[in-house]
């Protein structure tokens, strides 16, 4: 008999991709090899879920930790970024999905296989990022979106068929959430949330305290940056991923993190998102500030359109495209001062900057101050402001004379001024 091609399947344990490796094989005739990431979801044991994909006759199962470099080099980019997709939301699920991608295509490659499947939907975001990112990496290979592909719709037609094929149907009540967690936060959707109108049920939050129920005694956090990287928490030096845990714990204890939005999903759909993110907003409200103090001006504000435009083609999946990897290296660039320490106040859903100071602050204290040491040139601001709005006063009074005389236009601030 020949041999049945390999599919790599980005496996959860979970129904869908339960579900996805008998499908594969029964009806795509492939052999499935499962990759398992580790990314800082909740799980049941990681061994288990490897177990179960044996169990169900993959070829293989391959846990991978990556969390490391999830935070090495997908985190730590999007804090330097100040990533915020529609300025708000810190793109946690968009994050994991290239570092995933990632270790698909190795595994794919080491197995000559000429397939990867995922058990995304077809009406989210994910299914897009991990299709793109894959193409990105390498274009040869070729896709199955299982959840897209199959017949059964409904949850229940698919608990009956996997029952029917031998699946491991879980025997815990389903979540009424739809859920995506890793190092730095979850993802809620679905359930009540469907409904704009209704709160959040408190019960949804595992990373955050109730702000109204967080501590009356605020906690005081000292970050160091270094290049605009977190590197040290309360001077002690840290990896990334120990300090994004760190930071997420004593931030998420104080209520800090919680978002809930109507965010525009590339697939044209409007959606309502509940997220909790304490360790991205805290660090990135202290990253911001710590920016005000060191970078320039007009670097500062064009900075700002980059992040929304950086922020935006991550949410769409194009974290291995040639813009992004170009803003990134602008973004590096305006990084070389961004090195200080950031004092933050976290208390009762709030985290706010106290403190900062910098070896390379821009700040100063002649230039600002009205006390005696000013040493701002007082006088150069009048002909500064002369020149400077030279082009609109003389507008003005072109446009004055002329609705003078009949038919003119005179724009409505004149007239408001009768
Ligand atoms: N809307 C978010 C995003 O597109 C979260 C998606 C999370 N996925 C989920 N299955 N809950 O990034």
């Amino acid at each position: 008999m020949a041999e049945k091609e390999i599919v790599v399947l980005a496996y959860s344990g979970g129904l869908d991709t339960s579900c996805a490796i008998r499908w594969l094989q029964d009806e795509k005739n492939l052999d499935v090899v499962a990759v398992v990431g580790e990314v800082g979801q909740e799980h049941e044991g990681l061994e288990k879920v490897k177990q179960r994909a044996l169990d169900m006759g993959a070829l293989d199962c391959y846990v991978i930790d990556m969390r490391e470099d999830f935070a090495d080099n997908i985190v730590a980019k999007a804090i330097k970024a100040n990533g915020l997709y529609e300025n708000k939301y810190p793109l946690l699920s968009a994050l994991s999905r290239p570092v995933i991608s990632k270790y698909l295509v190795q595994i794919a490659h080491k197995h000559h296989a000429k397939y990867i499947a995922h058990g995304c939907t077809g009406k989210g975001n994910d299914q897009v990022r991990f299709e793109t990112c894959i193409s990105m990496l390498d274009p040869s290979i070729e896709i199955i979106a299982c959840v897209r592909e199959w017949p059964f719709k409904a949850r229940t037609a698919e608990m009956d068929w996997a029952a029917e094929h031998g699946v491991p149907v879980p025997t815990t009540r389903k979540s009424p959430y739809s859920i995506d967690d890793n190092l730095v936060g979850r993802a809620i959707e679905c359930g009540v949330l469907e409904d704009p109108w209704n709160e959040p049920p408190s019960d949804i939050y595992t990373l955050t305290v109730d702000p109204e129920k967080a501590s009356d005694v605020p906690t005081y956090v000292d970050i160091d940056f270094e290049q605009g990287k977190p590197v040290a928490l309360d001077g002690q030096k840290m990896e990334m991923k120990p300090l994004l845990e760190k930071i997420g714990k004593l931030a998420g204890d104080n209520g800090c993190g919680r978002l809930d939005m109507i965010e525009n999903r590339l697939v044209g759909v409007k959606s309502r998102e509940v997220y909790e993110c304490p360790s991205c907003i805290a660090l990135i409200v202290a990253h911001k500030a710590l920016e005000d103090l060191c970078l320039e001006r007009e670097l500062l504000h064009y900075k700002l359109g980059l992040e929304q435009k950086w922020a935006t083609i991550v949410y769409d999946g194009l974290w291995y495209g040639p813009l992004k990897e170009a803003i990134d290296a602008f973004v590096a660039s305006t990084q070389t001062y961004v090195t200080g320490t950031v004092r933050m106040k976290l208390y009762k859903g709030n985290c706010t900057v106290v403190g900062l100071k910098s070896p390379y602050s821009l700040y100063d204290y002649g230039l600002v101050t009205y006390e005696e040491d000013d040493t701002f040139h007082h006088e150069a601001a009048a002909g500064f402001i002369e020149l400077h709005g030279l082009t609109a006063s003389n507008w003005a009074a072109k446009r004055l004379v002329a609705g003078a005389k009949e038919g003119g236009h005179v724009p409505a601030i004149f007239t408001d001024c009768e």
